[in-house]
């Protein structure tokens, strides 16, 4: 029931951890969302890309140079290679042991926790990609407990035909001439815009609300920006800094 998704007057954004506890552990490992859950985020947003031999693994980039041992395209490599990856000392040494999750990883360690997950399909996948991350999700059984988001409207149109009701986000880094028609059209619960977007024009969050549609904001990492965001009305809070969030919300 679309009208669900928006919080009440009043309430405060939740927490949506940007991929996991990000300021305090590697993003996108399993230690960033085993430490967002403990906090107390109600929301994880997790990075999903395929791999050469058909595996979807959590990682934000399109590369692994960054955020491990390891180079070259998620895609074009086979997940043997990619799981064996340190994906935790660029960020401490402490985390040297952590490896780059698959998505049946993280679909398990969901059971960890009572968060939900904000599952970006970071694209460009095929149909057939799109299809088998759903799939997943439903043989978990954890329809109730998904977003999709993707800026990728493809990706939530094939989404959409395959799983109808798994619910769906539409990521915009500029906002749409008129976002209520844009949601609409694609059956979009959420629609999650860069906060510099958002600020352009803020009008569009209780247009948005009115029709049953919440807003959630990336990425927001300061408390004037949660209190400028909150005051104007926002669903949720993407932030790398979710314990922080988390902490000031308690201060209201
Ligand atoms: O959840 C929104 C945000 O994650 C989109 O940007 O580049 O961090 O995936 P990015
Ligand atoms: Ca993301």
């Amino acid at each position: 029931e679309p009208a669900s998704w928006v919080g009440d007057d009043g309430e405060l954004p939740v927490t949506v951890a940007h991929r996991g506890y990000s300021s305090v552990a590697p993003e996108n490992t399993l230690a960033a969302y085993a430490s967002a859950m403990r906090t107390g985020a109600e929301y994880v947003e997790i990075d999903v890309h395929t791999t050469a031999d058909g595996v979807p693994v959590v990682s934000h980039d399109q590369t692994v140079d960054r955020t491990t041992d390891g180079t070259g395209d998620v895609a074009l490599l086979p997940s043997s290679y990619l799981t064996g990856l340190d994906a935790g000392s660029w960020f401490s040494p402490a985390f040297a042991a952590e490896p780059l999750p698959t998505f049946a990883d993280m679909l398990d360690l969901m059971d960890t926790g009572a968060s939900t997950m904000l599952l970006e399909i970071k694209g460009p996948e095929t149909s057939a990609e799109v299809e088998r991350v759903v799939d997943m999700i439903v043989d978990a059984g954890l329809e109730d407990r998904v977003v999709l988001q993707s800026f990728d409207v493809d990706a939530l149109r094939a989404a959409r035909e395959h799983a109808p009701q798994i619910p769906r986000g539409l990521l915009r880094g500029t906002l749409d001439a008129d976002p209520v028609a844009t949601a609409k059209d694609l059956g979009a619960v959420m629609y999650n815009p860069s906060a510099n977007a958002l600020a352009t024009r803020p009008s569009v969050i209780g247009d948005l609300n009115a029709a049953g549609i919440a807003v959630m904001p990336y990425t927001v990492d300061s408390a004037a920006d949660w209190a400028r965001l909150t005051e104007a009305g926002v669903d949720g809070i993407i932030t790398n800094r979710a314990g922080a969030f988390i902490g000031w919300k308690e201060a209201q």
